[in-house]
């Protein structure tokens, strides 16, 4: 991968014609300063979705590097330029930790665990979001398009536009919008729905998403709007469903190479060649459903409808926002079910659920996927859910049960997925076992049209259709596609 020489001192100020916002960077900085610049894909679906697109296009990432203190200067990647926002420990405490992972993190997950709402967190909420819009002005050409992500940054694009009228604004929202009644329990649903309504597009998983910001629109700030349009003062803001994507031709290439499908026999033999092998990948996330999914395996193990021999369950679960409480205790409380489930049901060199979390690269994740008979995929709720679909991409021999939580925006996309219900115990314990004694013509079948809908269904087309109703003079997506 070609890097760039590290910049030293201060950032060279160069301007973009697209420039994307998130909260973080796709490097952090104790990469750039041992010199080993690459895309930090993992883990996280922003990351995972925006590289493929991004690489070798002439844009501008404003992004955190994962530090607190100065802003370091980093070199570009791939031809991306980096440019860092700077975040104390306050910011990072009251901002990222408390607003967006304390307050809005559980409000849009269906309030899985408890919300808190703190004044402080929101002067943070402000003080950041108005530091992102500062530096995203700076780095702006003239009507340059700027995309901004995800809910850490909603009031940006209100400030933005007061600072810099000429830009063309995106904002697309990677996780659920929740419905009108959870909504409402935010103190600063007005500011945080006046924020949004600065794009000119907004971008949602799902159309139910949109559907739930236009009645929230209409209820609280009283704007006259339907599911795709919304009048704001003398302009109209675009909503819509742009369900997000993988790159599913680089999955699949991968996992089709011969090393890959080397290293997953490996693997196989490793796991002590089980019948059936069940994989399960997820950020430690209390939305991702990790406690039901070990208490369903638990009772199949208890009750011998599954045995250790013949069935081996592979938990990646790669720590995540570990100075949240709700994320320690979390990791806690599946770190001791492990313990019991494999002191209880394991025996010598045979543990009944193999944890990991550890990060691994791409060529790994895909020999785990290529030796997964059942995948399980089974959040409380989730934006989309990429792995779900890097799964299906990697099943070139168009093998592998994806079992599916009906509450991850893939199920939409997926209906041929072995679809259940994570809150009902044992509708996921019978899921479980109809994945892993499916029909092996039905589970191709149902691969097989998984197969095709991503195909045509990727992170391109995503790109494309949202692009081209953000910025209709097609300019950008003719600069994407050359890229
Ligand atoms: P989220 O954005 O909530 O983390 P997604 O499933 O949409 O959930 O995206 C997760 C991304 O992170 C995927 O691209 C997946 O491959 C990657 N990922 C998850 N766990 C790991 C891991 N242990 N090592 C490498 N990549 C991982
Ligand atoms: O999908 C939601 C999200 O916050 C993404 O923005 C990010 O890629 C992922 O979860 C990981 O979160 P964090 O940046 O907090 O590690």
């Amino acid at each position: 991968m070609a890097v760039a020489p590290l910049l030293i001192g201060m950032p060279e100020m160069r301007q973009s014609s697209l420039v994307v916002v998130a909260n973080r960077l796709p490097i952090d900085d104790s990469q750039a300063l041992d010199g080993a610049c690459e895309w930090r894909r993992s883990p996280g679906g922003l990351v995972s979705a925006l590289h493929p697109l991004l690489r070798h296009t002439p844009a501008t990432w404003v992004g955190w590097a994962g530090g607190t203190g100065p802003a370091p200067a980093l070199p570009d990647v791939d031809g991306v330029r980096m440019h860092t926002v700077a975040l104390t420990g306050d910011d990072l405490r009251d901002h990222y930790e408390g607003f967006a992972n304390a307050t809005l993190w559980p409000i849009y997950h269906d309030a899985v665990e408890q919300p808190e709402h703190h004044r402080r967190w929101w002067d943070a909420y402000q003080r950041v979001n108005q530091r992102f819009a500062e530096a995203t002005a700076e780095v702006a050409e003239a009507g340059a398009v700027v995309w901004v992500q995800d809910y850490h940054l909603q009031l940006v694009p209100g400030l933005l536009r007061a600072l810099r009228p000429d830009l063309r604004i995106g904002f697309f929202l990677h996780v659920p919008f929740p419905p009108p009644e959870l909504f409402m329990q935010l103190p600063r649903r007005a500011e945080l729905l006046r924020g949004m309504l600065g794009a000119d597009l907004i971008g949602f998983q799902r159309a139910q998403a949109a559907h739930n910001f236009s009645q929230l629109v209409t209820k609280v700030l009283e704007l006259p709007a339907t599911d795709r349009r919304i009048a704001v003062d003398d302009r109209m803001v675009r909503i819509g469903a742009f369900p997000v994507s993988i790159d599913t031709t680089e999955m699949s290439a991968l996992a089709g190479r011969p090393e890959v499908a080397d290293r997953a026999r490996r693997l196989r033999h490793d796991l002590g060649s089980p019948d059936h092998a069940i994989l399960s990948v997820d950020r430690m996330d209390y939305t991702k459903g990790i406690e039901q999914r070990l208490k369903a395996y638990s009772e199949l193990l208890a009750h011998g409808h599954v045995k250790v021999r013949d069935t081996v369950l592979v938990q990646v679960a790669v720590p995540s926002r570990e100075r949240v409480g709700q994320y320690q205790i979390l990791r806690d409380r599946v770190e001791r079910e492990v313990g019991r489930i494999n002191g209880e049901f394991g025996r010598v060199g045979e543990p009944a659920i193999h944890y990991l979390t550890q990060p691994f690269d791409r060529a790994e994740l895909a020999a785990l996927y290529r030796v997964a008979d059942v995948m399980a995929v089974t959040p409380l709720r989730d934006g989309m859910n990429l792995v779900a679909k890097e799964y299906v991409a990697a099943r070139v021999d168009d093998a592998g049960a994806l079992l599916l939580s009906e509450f991850a925006g893939a199920a939409a996309e997926l209906p041929q997925a072995y679809l259940v219900n994570p809150h009902d115990l044992e509708g996921l314990k019978q899921g479980l076992l109809a994945a892993l004694r499916a029909d092996p013509a039905d589970v191709r079948a149902r691969m097989r049209a998984m197969r095709e809908h991503l195909r045509e269904h990727d992170i391109r087309a995503w790109a494309r259709s949202y692009l081209s109703t953000l910025d209709q003079s097609g300019s950008l997506l003719t600069r994407l596609s050359n890229g």
